[in-house]
């Protein structure tokens, strides 16, 4: 039969061209990576969960295998909307809608959002399967872009004030792919300039719990009430493959549309890993598990800078997160990352190429390294054969 795709799974954005570089180098079977962006397996709480899933299944097993509300599991929208409120963010359950991770989430809002044509706005670089997401929905999407600090300011002001963008895109702690941090400073100058506007500040925020050195900084949720719409995910704290994320939006209406949509297309979050983490949560001190998660990420994060400044060239530059899982590093002038990324794969180390990240396509010489899942001594070697790579391509 002749296959007749849809012009949306015709699109590149069906699988970028970054995801086929990491499978060719996957391919390669045996490296050091620092490409990719998972947990380390140490963290999941196997036992703790075995010991959840044990208990729901003896206490409410038929109900945990049956299908269940679009919304999400009660107890546990209620566990996410107390830790908002602890935070001094004014959330109810009821502003919680429970997804299949936070990526969901980006397509859910997405599809309640975007129409052809619309202007959205996205920090520069970005999350790069968010762009994928977005451009699902074929809008036109402009950028700010990032300062050590967080957006550029005015940047942001002259960008709000020429389009009607339907919404900001952002990811203000620890950024991916960058790292970076909106300070509190910058945090309220942008509220101060979206306020009021027709446009959502979306805040997403995976990484924001994993802060190792330095001050905690307010949630946009603070700032803009029910303009901010915020993005959760248990896939850093607890365990990725539960696959449990959540959309706390305030905005009644938009609530109400996107959970229909969810409904649509996949009736409702999986009832029986809702129920397991909630009984995890219920039965566990959930900051403390955290807490050993920050201080694993705090010592490889802590070791692959130590590398980077004993191996990397003098005229490289890279940040020193506070937080997260990923580092940010910019080449000497001339030396191509894409091209470093394939080199450095040929010899056993996989970093991911800072280009796709940028929606205006820049940033050749720019990569990102993800700490969070290598061991000490890898990272040590990886960093010192990284070097060496760089070394012979500025020959
Ligand atoms: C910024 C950001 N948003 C969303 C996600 C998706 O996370 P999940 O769907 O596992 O919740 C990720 C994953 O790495 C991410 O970095």
């Amino acid at each position: 039969m002749k296959l007749r795709l849809s012009k949306r799974a015709l699109k590149e954005d069906f699988q970028s061209s970054f995801v086929k570089i990491m499978l060719e180098v996957a391919a390669k079977g045996d490296l050091i990576s620092f490409a990719g962006g998972l947990p380390n397996p140490e963290s999941f709480p196997v036992e703790d969960i075995k010991a959840a899933a044990n208990k729901v299944l003896e206490t409410k097993g038929a109900y945990s295998l049956q299908y269940n509300s679009t919304d999400g599991y009660e107890p546990l929208r209620e566990f996410i909307a107390n830790r908002y409120r602890n935070q001094g963010i004014d959330i109810e359950s009821k502003d919680i809608l429970m997804t299949n991770g936070s990526q969901q989430a980006l397509d859910i809002i997405s599809s309640c959002l975007i129409d052809p044509d619309d202007d959205i706005l996205v920090e520069d670089p970005s999350y790069l399967a968010a762009l994928q997401s977005f451009h699902l929905y074929n809008p036109n999407i402009h950028t700010v872009n990032l300062n050590e600090d967080g957006i550029d300011a005015e940047a942001f002001r002259d960008a709000v004030n020429k389009h009607n963008h339907k919404f900001f895109y952002s990811v203000p702690n620890f950024q991916n792919p960058t790292g970076i941090t909106y300070t509190n400073a910058v945090r309220e100058k942008i509220a101060d300039i979206i306020k009021g506007k027709d446009t959502f500040f979306i805040e997403d925020n995976p990484y924001g719990e994993l802060r190792f050195k330095g001050e905690h900084q307010k949630s946009m949720g603070i700032y803009l009430g029910e303009q901010a719409i915020l993005l959760g995910t248990f896939s850093k704290t607890v365990a990725p493959g539960m696959r449990l994320g959540w959309i706390a939006c305030r905005e009644k209406e938009l609530y109400t549309k996107m959970k229909d949509y969810k409904q649509l297309i996949d009736l409702h979050t999986g009832t029986f890993s809702q129920l397991v983490v909630s009984q995890y949560l219920e039965d566990n001190d959930y900051d403390s598990h955290i807490k050993k998660i920050i201080d694993l990420y705090g010592k490889l994060c802590g070791y692959m800078l130590e590398a980077m400044d004993k191996y990397l060239p003098d005229d490289m530059h890279w940040n020193r997160p506070e937080g997260g899982m990923f580092i940010w590093a910019k080449l000497p002038n001339g030396i191509d990352a894409v091209e470093l990324s394939r080199k450095a794969a040929d010899d056993g180390i996989a970093i991911a190429a800072g280009e796709p990240f940028y929606e205006a396509k820049r940033g050749l010489g720019t990569f990102r390294l993800n700490y969070t899942n290598s061991k000490p001594e890898d990272i040590d070697k990886g960093i010192s054969i990284l070097a060496k790579v760089i070394e012979k391509m500025r020959k």
